[in-house]
């Protein structure tokens, strides 16, 4: 008997993990792209040339971000004394993640990761499989409650213990109307005192530098256009408002660069390398009660 042959079947495609679309760019993948990682797709290479086009040194600013990030990370796991991390919008894994800055400081620091992009937890997840203080889970900033009640949080995490809350370079890929800021304050809100925020926000400089708030305008639209959804430049204004009853960190909410830098600058920075702030609140114990001496 003769079988026959089954039809040609076209060329596979170039295809991600499960539930994971390769035909629209994401926000994960592109940074991992702009960082030199090889997690991302044509799809998201386009898109990021298409912001490159306006802002040639863009890629400058996912590792002034990276950079900003582990200082933080080494200021609070070494000076602070924090050991629970809970890294949301954590992205691809990537060179010094959170886990490994913590636990040079602190071996016994554990540290949770959080994204809504499938791709990255099944990334992350690999990476962390030899790691038991460290946990990678698929989740969103806005699941109802907050991710700190999440069971596989509270596994690792230790609500009643001091708890540093990370959202680098997420808060500006939430549109206005979920209020970002309320949403960061139903976090710190439920955080135990001696507990941190640190966050990098994009910044839209409107009242500050006109002409450098035109630029943000540019990219802000430019993000839409490739497909990226939003990308919020906010002023500083809106962005002091994720410390709410917090205390700012010295230096406060600045320029990345200007946050404890390794050193004096010595070069002029870029445009678009200005546009984006960070900043470091704390969680203060209240003050002791005032007590009355009878006289
Ligand atoms: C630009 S990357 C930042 C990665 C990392 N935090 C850093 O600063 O290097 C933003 C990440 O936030 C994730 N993200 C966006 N919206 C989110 C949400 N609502 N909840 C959790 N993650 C989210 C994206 O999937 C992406 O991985």
């Amino acid at each position: 008997m003769t079988i026959p042959a089954l039809p040609a079947q076209p060329r596979a495609r170039a295809r991600g993990p499960v539930g994971v679309d390769t035909t629209r760019p994401s926000i994960a993948r592109v940074y991992d792209y702009s960082l030199g990682g090889k997690d991302n797709y044509e799809v998201d290479r386009t898109a990021y040339r298409h912001i490159e086009r306006i802002a040639p040194r863009y890629g400058d600013l996912a590792l002034m971000n990276r950079r900003w990030l582990s200082r933080v990370v080494r200021y609070l796991a070494g000076t602070a004394g924090i050991d629970q991390f809970l890294d949301i919008g954590a992205g691809l894994p990537t060179a010094l993640n959170t886990h490994q800055i913590a636990q040079y400081e602190n071996r016994h620091a554990r540290v949770v990761y959080v994204d809504n992009d499938p791709l990255c937890a099944v990334h992350g997840s690999a990476l962390l499989a030899q790691n038991d203080n460290t946990h990678y889970l698929r989740g969103d900033l806005l699941e109802p409650g907050t991710l700190l009640e999440n069971p596989e949080v509270t596994r690792y995490l230790d609500p009643d213990r001091p708890i540093a809350v990370l959202t680098c370079a997420l808060l500006h890929h939430l549109d206005d109307h979920l209020d970002p800021a309320t949403v960061v304050r139903e976090y710190t809100t439920r955080l135990p005192c001696g507990s941190f925020l640190a966050t990098t926000n994009f910044w839209g400089p409107a009242g500050e530098d006109p002409e450098l708030h035109t630029l943000a305008t540019q990219l802000e639209h430019a993000f839409t256009a490739s497909g990226l959804g939003t990308a919020r430049y906010r002023t500083r204004e809106q962005q002091l408002e994720y410390f709410d009853g917090l205390q700012l960190i010295a230096p406060g909410l600045t320029e990345l660069d200007d946050w404890w830098p390794a050193g004096p600058p010595t070069r002029t920075r870029a445009p678009e390398q200005r546009l984006i702030l960070g900043g470091v609140g704390f969680k203060q114990p209240p003050p002791p009660p005032k007590i009355h001496h009878p006289r």
